[in-house]
């Protein structure tokens, strides 16, 4: 049976948009096939073309529930539930339906207030730190105000999410063809600790090089996606994308 993962938490801006693509594309780069799902009624649905998932439009109620039974029926695909802000209600039915549960939050106090409580009101999901600053002064200050706030659920906070610049090009609605190589890399990591929690085996990414230049310049495909749309219709019977309209 696939797997669903939603990406919650009651405070808006944290990164749950962000990392649910990145999550998803980081899937397709380990060769597992993936569904990134909006939930955000302010969302507008991404294009598909060029992604290494594919996107599904569950922004109403009866959409979600279609759309999770037809992922519940994919075996060995991944389902990532993308949440929204400000949503206790939404959130706590992607809780009850969730395989693995993550609430990301930011270098901030009133993330990590607002943290405390989701831990508190879902003691099944993980915390991950998100936008985490790489400034190793600043990294260090982040690490500090999460000792002090978060040290009771120090074992459920994972790996950070850096901040990348580039992540921003997965919400783009048409996404470049090449993707900087560093996001791919950072996609990859999320990804594998992802997969490593459900316990579904993968080989240990390695990072992809840069070719000896800094930054974000360089690029790797992001075409010849795994998860073909027509993998997804054909897998859930569907006549068309579920993105489509
Ligand atoms: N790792 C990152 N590095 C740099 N910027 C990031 C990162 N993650 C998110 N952002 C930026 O932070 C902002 C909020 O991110 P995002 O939209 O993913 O949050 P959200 O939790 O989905 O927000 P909402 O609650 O409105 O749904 C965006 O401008 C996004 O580009
Ligand atoms: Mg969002």
């Amino acid at each position: 049976m696939a797997e669903i993962i939603c990406i919650i938490g009651n405070k808006g801006g944290t990164g749950k948009t962000t990392l649910s693509h990145m999550l998803c594309q980081g899937m397709g780069l380990l060769g597992q096939r993936s569904v990134c799902v909006l939930t955000d009624t302010h969302r507008e649905p991404l294009d598909p073309e060029g992604r290494r998932y594919l996107v599904a439009d569950a922004r109403t109620r009866e959409a979600l529930g279609k759309v999770v039974d037809k992922i519940r029926g994919l075996p060995g695909w991944l389902g990532v539930i993308d949440g929204g802000g400000n949503r206790s209600e939404m959130d706590r039915k992607l809780y009850s339906l969730a395989n693995l549960v993550l609430l990301p939050f930011r270098d901030s106090h009133e993330d990590m207030r607002t943290l405390i409580k989701d831990l508190e009101a879902f003691p099944r999901a993980w915390a991950v730190p998100s936008q985490w600053p790489t400034n190793p002064w600043q990294q260090e200050a982040a690490e500090k105000t999460l000792r002090e706030y978060l040290g009771h659920h120090a074992d459920r906070i994972l790996q950070p999410v850096n901040t990348l610049s580039a992540s921003k090009l997965l919400l783009l609605q048409d996404i470049p063809a090449k993707l900087p190589t560093p996001l791919g890399n950072a996609c990859r990591a999320l990804a594998y600790q992802v997969l490593d929690m459900l316990e579904i085996g993968c080989e240990t990414p390695l990072d992809e090089a840069e070719e000896g230049v800094a930054g974000e310049g360089l690029h790797e495909d992001s075409v010849n996606a795994p998860a073909t749309t027509d993998a997804f219709d054909a897998a859930a019977n569907l006549g068309r994308s579920p993105t489509r309209h």
